[in-house]
């Protein structure tokens, strides 16, 4: 399994792994927007193996941006981060946000990074508190289109080894 940047060549497979993951779906424009906004701050998990006739070898994702609100510290926001079931439990979704984290330090100077998750995702939940060290910052009524609520949270970057 390899980690690298997203390039403007993964964006279907991304597209395609993030329907097959989540009810949060984008416009390909979407995908676009951040790769050519913030071209360090996406990665995709790839499996040599898989083929890429079976829907390609991109087995997950994070897509993610900076924050342009000149009011508030430099800051990341992770837009969307999944994992085909498969490919699950081996340490990539870890491994893919320690690498934007990296990169939204290095090249934007980022304080921190933002997320939104629902409240009933155990398993990102899990990821972000105990293994990421998210603390949530507060809950957002109806943040979803079906009305569940979300966690909004954030992670220091001060300290980011
Ligand atoms: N149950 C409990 N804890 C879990 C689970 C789970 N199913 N999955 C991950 N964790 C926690 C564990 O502490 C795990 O460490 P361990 O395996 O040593 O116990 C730790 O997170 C690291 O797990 P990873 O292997 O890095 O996580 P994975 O690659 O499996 O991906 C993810 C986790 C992204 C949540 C995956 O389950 C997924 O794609 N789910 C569907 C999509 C989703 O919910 N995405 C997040 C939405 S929020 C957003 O996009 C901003």
């Amino acid at each position: 399994m390899n980690i690298r940047c997203a390039t403007v060549e993964d964006l279907i497979n991304t597209q395609h792994a993030n329907l097959m993951c989540l009810p949060e779906n984008y416009q390909m424009k979407y995908y676009f927007y951040h790769l050519l906004s913030w071209p360090q701050l996406s990665y995709v998990a790839e499996d040599h193996k898989a083929s890429r006739m079976a829907c390609g070898n991109i087995v997950g994702y994070v897509l993610a941006k900076m924050e342009e609100d000149p009011e508030e510290e430099p800051h990341g926001h992770i837009t969307s981060l999944a994992v085909k079931r498969s490919y699950r439990r081996l340490g990539l979704a870890q491994k893919l946000m320690d690498q934007t984290a990296r990169a939204m330090i290095e090249t934007f100077n980022a304080r921190f990074v933002s997320l939104h998750v629902r409240v009933s995702n155990r398993a990102a939940l899990n990821l972000y508190k105990n293994t990421l060290k998210f603390n949530v910052n507060d809950v957002e009524p109806k943040y979803y289109a079906d009305g569940e609520d979300a966690f909004a949270m954030k992670r220091c970057l001060l300290n980011f080894a």
